[in-house]
């Protein structure tokens, strides 16, 4: 197995001026709760809503996108010793992280403009955070910096869970939260129908819903072949980018079994 910094070297990654390595301590908060929260998700296989990749021997250079303070890495023994990189726009997390699970290298950058080089890495992970972000922008950013081969694994958001938040906000006369959610209906309407997105005006971010077809066409349209989506317990997708440029699409899309 190789050292960590021999694989930095061999994955040629290259951090563009808008990624910034992590440094310094921050206090726990809400945020750090949530993602202490996940970690005891993804690291017991019973819990609701546990979704973790597999990961095989030849992924040694792995990325993990809206990595939080690195829960699924932390959570992961088999990928210690491996070249891990966690990026996200939220650095007091990253921090946390840091100070925590030293192993990890965590960037902090917008998953729709990766700071890699292209071809860097070998498997691109992403739980609940690619439904925050341009979908169609950050898929053909990690097509591009995955190598040839290389496998993208993520869990999306679905259209029954924004449904139930909006029902929800009806219900409580949560003026402000009925407003987002609508958004979020809406840019999930057009990102399924048309793969574009639209930022929520206030924050400049993205946020919503995805379906099978909707996820399956964007991949597909990045280049990825062999895709997977399945909404079983949880809504998760797979793909490998093509080894050559014209290679066919080859995807096959499931749907949970009616209950
Ligand atoms: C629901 S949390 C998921 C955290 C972690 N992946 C997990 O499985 O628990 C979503 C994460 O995505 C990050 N995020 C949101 N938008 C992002 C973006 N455009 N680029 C990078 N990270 C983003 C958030 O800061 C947050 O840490």
């Amino acid at each position: 197995m190789l050292p960590a910094n021999k694989l930095a070297t061999r994955v040629k990654l290259v951090l563009r001026s808008c990624g910034t390595m992590v440094l310094g301590n921050v206090a726990m908060d809400a945020r750090i709760a949530y993602h202490l929260r996940e970690l005891e998700i993804a690291r017991n296989p019973q819990a609701s809503g546990h979704a973790m990749p597999t990961f095989s021997e030849s992924d040694r250079a792995i990325l993990d996108i809206g990595c939080g303070i690195g829960q699924t890495f932390a959570a992961s023994p088999q990928v210690h010793g491996r070249f891990l990189v966690g990026i996200d726009i939220d650095l007091d997390s990253q921090k946390w992280g840091r100070d925590a699970f030293g192993d990890i290298s965590f960037v902090n950058s917008d998953a729709n403009t990766l700071p890699f080089a292209s071809g860097s890495f070998d498997l691109v992970i992403s739980r609940v955070s690619l439904p925050y972000t341009h979908i169609s922008l950050a898929l053909g950013e990690i097509a591009r910096v995955l190598k040839p081969g290389g496998r993208v694994w993520l869990t999306m958001h679905s259209f029954q869970k924004t449904w139930k938040r909006w029902v929800c906000a009806l219900r409580s006369f949560h003026a402000k939260e009925f407003v987002y959610c609508s958004y979020i209906i809406g840019n999930g309407v057009l990102f399924n129908l048309s793969g574009c997105s639209i930022a929520w005006p206030l924050n400049h971010r993205y946020e919503s819903f995805q379906t099978v077809s909707g996820i399956t066409k964007a991949l597909r349209h990045c280049g990825f072949v062999d895709i997977e989506a399945t909404k079983r317990t949880s809504f998760y997708c797979s793909a490998r980018k093509a080894r050559e440029p014209n290679q066919g699409p080859a995807f096959v899309t499931r749907r949970s079994p009616t209950p």
